[in-house]
């Protein structure tokens, strides 16, 4: 209904001007560059005028249940048998999406400036997942045009003088040095990516970054997305109005034939589609046109969701929603089952045809999220506990999409370039809960999730346990209540069973449990994972600050029962077995971790002066004597190229890219 009220708001204002462009926005939350608004760390939200990423808004947590709930219940498992667990998943389920246009700030610059806590980052997410997935794409991706270089040496560029099309949306322009970044950040850490094939112009294919891709990052080009949410091309005034699902899977038909007749694309079937936004048509509307089976280039079936959008407040256009309204809303269970519902039947299909079913872009709230909401502890849960949903949904991944200094949702964001001296990166909430899925997952690739709806199908008290080989081996569970009282904590009873009636208990001698704590789901700022945090705002070179601190929880055999507290609000995760444990860590203990000299007057000072880095020319790391540069972390060298890892020095910057699609805002109510 909202959805028809604004499409007919946008048939107006368009017929009555007679322009399409009319409406058209720039700098669409999520898609602009970064580099713009200034920051500043404390002061009022009230007054508070600088970039979204660092907006000080804290609202008010939803009141405690009252009387609370139980203060204990049991989780009952049995060690074989268990019945309704999710397809085999991997660890690196919750990966990202960076949008095609700022992808310049935050891999790096090009192929040899790279961000180092963006390698940091992700070095922490591979030693626990094993690998990472991200895909660079969005809506920039439509009219990315490869060119062989830039004026003044620019990798990403928007190209105002082409600004032809009916949206007048300047197309951006790049250079090769975009995926030779991506191939050498691959080569320090096992980073997948999936790219777009821009579809703005079925009639003249543009394959170059396909042909590019595949021939650069080779087995590390995961997939090759034809499409970006194709049932809002008509909306966008991209396409006819008439453009259905069939329209699109011709389309899509059209690329994939000409992938397989271009002789320097050695894998033409790695696609992925639909894409979905889902708000104009449904995914089976796809599906009706066998677009899921008749195509063998077609890899991953894929769709996109935000469960709300921050439309108006960015943009006056759409239905006004009030963060503090909404916040309970992102606070309980409920969310993530009301987000998959109505992928469940496409993940069965999908699952049918033995194709991988992706949320492809995902966040709290389109337009850049909610203040006080996407940047907060609570956030943080919901990702856990969505992303779990999704897994245990037979999702097998979703990437959180990340964009520029105007959003409130990045799970990471490097400083304004004109800070980049003496700010450091921010690091958001739904980065610590892609680091605690893939934790959570492990790194076997033969993790089975089930959601346990324990307490009684509580929907502020859910858990879902992860098995391996039929048995239990995690059990995570989420308290999305805000009690500083301790009334509201909660003890659960987890209890192993045999596996039959009669049979004795599994229940082990001790388990060892990590806590994720915040002393509000409205914190905004040094959220704590087993003792380690990201910090505050401008904090972070992406490596975790604090000694690690695992529980070691005493159980009782006689009863067969481990208790584990999770307090009100908080998140813990329990490895039922040492070996759970290892394969949440799959290194051992310790990051790969990058360093540089840009920051020096920090504590993270750099031992290789960054010229020596730039020219070392392949070396490790090891071999050339870097020490440790900081408190908890060893330095190990990654054995690949140093000569990429090179200093921050982002100032330097210029602005030069950043997206200007016209807005999702019109549809995503
Ligand atoms: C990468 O960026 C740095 C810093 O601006 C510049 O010095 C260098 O020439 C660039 N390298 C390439 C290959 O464009
Ligand atoms: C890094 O990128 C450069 C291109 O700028 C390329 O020559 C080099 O081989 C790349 N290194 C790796 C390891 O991919
Ligand atoms: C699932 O999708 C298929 C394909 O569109 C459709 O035929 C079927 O009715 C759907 N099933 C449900 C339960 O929605
Ligand atoms: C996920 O797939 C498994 C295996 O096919 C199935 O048993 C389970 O019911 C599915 N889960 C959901 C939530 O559809
Ligand atoms: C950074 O740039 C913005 C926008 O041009 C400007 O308002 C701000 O004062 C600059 N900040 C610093 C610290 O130079
Ligand atoms: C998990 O799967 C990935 C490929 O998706 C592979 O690279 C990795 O080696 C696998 N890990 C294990 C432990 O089998």
């Amino acid at each position: 209904m909202r959805v028809t009220d604004l499409l007919s708001f946008f048939t107006v204002l368009s017929s009555s001007t007679g322009v399409f462009g009319y409406v058209t926005l720039y700098g669409l939350p999520g898609q602009e560059p970064l580099g713009t608004g200034t920051a500043t760390a404390s002061g009022s939200a009230a007054s508070y005028t600088g970039a979204a990423a660092y907006n000080p808004t804290i609202l008010n947590p939803p009141p405690p249940p009252n009387p609370p709930g139980p203060s204990q219940f049991p989780i009952q498992l049995m060690s074989t048998g268990t019945q309704g667990l999710s397809i085999q998943q991997s660890g690196n389920f919750l990966g990202f999406s960076i949008e095609f246009s700022v992808v310049n700030q935050v891999l790096g610059k090009n192929s040899s400036f790279l961000q180092v806590p963006f390698l940091n980052l992700m070095s922490e997410l591979s030693k626990r997942a094993g690998h990472v997935q991200i895909r660079v794409g969005g809506n920039t991706q439509e009219t990315a045009t490869l060119v062989p270089s830039l004026p003044d040496g620019k990798s990403i560029e928007k190209d105002y003088n082409a600004s032809s099309n009916p949206t007048a949306t300047p197309p951006l322009l790049f250079t090769p040095e975009i995926i030779y970044m991506m191939g050498n950040i691959s080569a320090l850490l096992p980073i997948e990516w999936y790219i777009g094939v821009p579809l703005n112009d079925t009639a003249n294919l543009r394959l170059e970054i396909a042909e590019l891709s595949q021939a650069v990052l080779g087995p590390n080009l995961k997939g090759m997305q034809v499409g970006n949410e194709p049932d809002l091309y008509a909306n966008h005034g991209h396409r006819p109005t008439t453009y259905g699902p069939a329209d699109y899977d011709t389309e899509f038909g059209i690329v994939a034939a000409a992938l397989d007749n271009d002789k320097t694309i050695t894998r033409p079937n790695i696609l992925v589609g639909p894409s979905l936004s889902s708000i104009a048509w449904t995914p089976e509307q796809v599906w009706d046109t066998g677009f899921m089976t008749k195509h063998p280039e077609l890899a991953y079936v894929s769709v996109e969701h935000y469960p709300l959008d921050n439309c108006f407040a960015q943009f006056g256009v759409g239905t006004p929603h009030v963060p503090q309204d909404e916040f309970a809303s992102y606070l309980t269970h409920q969310s993530g089952k009301d987000i998959v519902a109505p992928f469940l039947n496409s993940s069965n299909l999908a699952q049918q045809v033995g194709k991988p079913f992706l949320m492809f872009e995902t966040n709290t709230a389109s337009c850049g999220g909610f203040a006080g909401i996407s940047d907060s502890f609570g956030a943080a849960l919901w990702g856990i506990d969505y992303g779990l949903q999704m897994a245990y949904s037979n999702f097998s991944g979703a990437l959180v999409h990340v964009g520029g200094q105007s959003v409130f949702y990045n799970p990471f964001t490097p400083p304004p370039t004109n800070q980049s001296t003496f700010h450091q990166w921010t690091i958001g909430p739904l980065f610590y809960s892609s680091l605690i899925i893939a934790e959570a997952i492990g790194s076997t690739n033969k993790s089975q999730v089930l959601d346990l709806n324990p307490n009684a199908g509580n929907l502020l008290t859910p858990a879902y346990a992860i098995y391996e080989n039929g048995a239990p081996v995690r059990v995570a569970m989420t308290n999305f209540i805000t009690d500083p009282s301790g009334a509201n904590d909660y003890t659960a009873m987890i209890s192993i069973g045999g596996g039959q009636t009669g049979t004795p208990g599994a229940t082990p001698a001790t388990i060892k449990v990590k806590h994720f704590t915040a002393d509000s789901v409205s914190q905004k700022a040094n959220l704590s994972w087993a003792g380690q945090t990201f910090g505050d705002i401008f904090q972070s070179d992406g490596r975790p600050v604090g000694t690690e601190t695992i529980e070691t929880v005493t159980c009782d055999q006689t009863n067969n029962v481990c208790p584990v507290k999770v307090k009100a609000p908080g998140f813990a995760l329990a490895f039922l077995t040492d070996t759970a444990l290892q394969n949440s860590d799959s290194d051992g203990a310790t990051a790969t971790t990058f360093s540089t000299t840009a920051r020096t007057r920090l504590r993270n000072t750099a031992t290789v002066a960054p010229d020596v880095l730039a020219t070392s020319n392949g070396h490790s790391g090891s071999t050339r004597g870097w020490g440790s540069t900081s408190n908890s972390n060893k330095i190990l060298a990654s054995g690949a190229l140093v000569r990429v890892v090179v200093p921050g020095t982002l100032a330097l910057l210029s602005m030069v890219c950043g997206a200007a699609m016209i807005g999702r805002m019109f549809v995503r109510v």
